[in-house]
């Protein structure tokens, strides 16, 4: 007897040995076709590393601080997402056709699989690094509550699928490894998660400078405001929460979780934290990366 399987959580699809959510992956080839603008700003994250953080940020500093201009749709139209491709809502690219300029696009590809044109046309990008124990915990609850990712399984075993690099867009070592060694010969701001949350003000101004749009005082402030994790968790149009519940069911677990740095510390046991330090270590042997795990 054939087995019927349930179409909502497709097993991941390799794109060049990336594995990649099922969906995204078909849609892989029309992604030949996208051109970058002169003035697109490219917001690049592994995920859960901070993207809708800067994506609103970012969206706040372009409208020079108006909430009102912030609010005029949702963060994944505002912001569209490159390779963003599940039935029934709109690509990323058919967003992006519909986006006027200057666009902020994000995306979470790796190097290997970015659009060339970003590349040749000398995109400006910001890259949000997190550190890995945060991150693993944050992708095992999304896992869980976006259904376009395979089952997630236990815990334990969603650890060693991400230390295994088996998760959708791949090992994040390499992701945060080799985005490091595009700044040398492109212009990318790389930042930290922890740093933003550490002093977001210093952080929204050091993009707002990247991009050309210093702020006043005021507005400044008035953007570390609007973008706390709690404003955000309250911001429909910031939290995700008006994506269909077959894409993303908060009622499993909301988007906008604990916007925490240290909660690994509540998941991970003492073996399993060991024996991710001693991986780690061999992951990242030999680079000028550091990340905090707490702060
Ligand atoms: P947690 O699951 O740890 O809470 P991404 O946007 O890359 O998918 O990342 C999502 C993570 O960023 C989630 O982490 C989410 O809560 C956190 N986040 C979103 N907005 C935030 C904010 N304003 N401040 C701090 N963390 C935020």
């Amino acid at each position: 007897m054939e087995l019927i399987q349930d179409s909502s959580r497709p097993p991941l699809v390799p794109v060049k040995g990336i594995p990649i959510i099922k969906y995204f992956a078909e849609n892989f080839e029309l992604l030949k076709d996208f051109q970058a603008q002169p003035d697109d700003v490219l917001i690049s994250t592994y995920p859960k590393s901070g993207t809708t953080w800067v994506s609103e940020i970012l969206d706040m500093i372009f409208h020079g601080g108006d909430q009102e201009k912030c609010q005029r749709a949702p963060i994944y139209i505002r912001v569209p997402f490159l390779e963003f491709n599940v039935p029934g809502v709109p690509t990323g690219l058919e967003t992006l056709q519909e986006t006027p300029a200057p666009r902020i696009i994000k995306t979470h590809l790796p190097l290997s699989l970015l659009p060339q044109t970003l590349l040749d046309r000398k995109t400006k990008i910001i890259y949000v690094a997190r550190n890995a124990k945060d991150v693993v915990v944050s992708y095992f609850n999304f896992y869980k509550m976006a259904k376009v990712h395979p089952d997630p399984g236990t815990w334990e075993e969603f650890l060693e699928t991400f230390m295994a690099g088996k998760v959708s867009y791949g090992s994040w070592y390499q992701h945060v490894l080799e985005w490091w060694e595009l700044t040398k010969r492109h212009p990318v701001l790389y930042l930290f998660y922890e740093d933003i949350k550490k002093d977001p003000r210093k952080e929204i101004q050091k993009i707002a400078e990247f991009v050309g749009r210093p702020l006043p005082e005021d507005v400044l402030d008035q953007i570390v405001q609007k973008t706390s994790f709690k404003k955000m968790q309250e911001n429909p149009m910031a939290n995700y929460s008006t994506l269909p519940d077959d894409i993303m069911d908060h009622s499993i677990c909301p988007f906008m979780r604990k916007g925490a740095t240290g909660d690994w510390k509540n998941v991970f046991t003492v073996a399993q934290n060991e024996r991710f330090d001693a991986h780690y270590e061999r992951k990242m042997a030999g680079s000028e990366l550091h990340f905090y795990n707490e702060l």
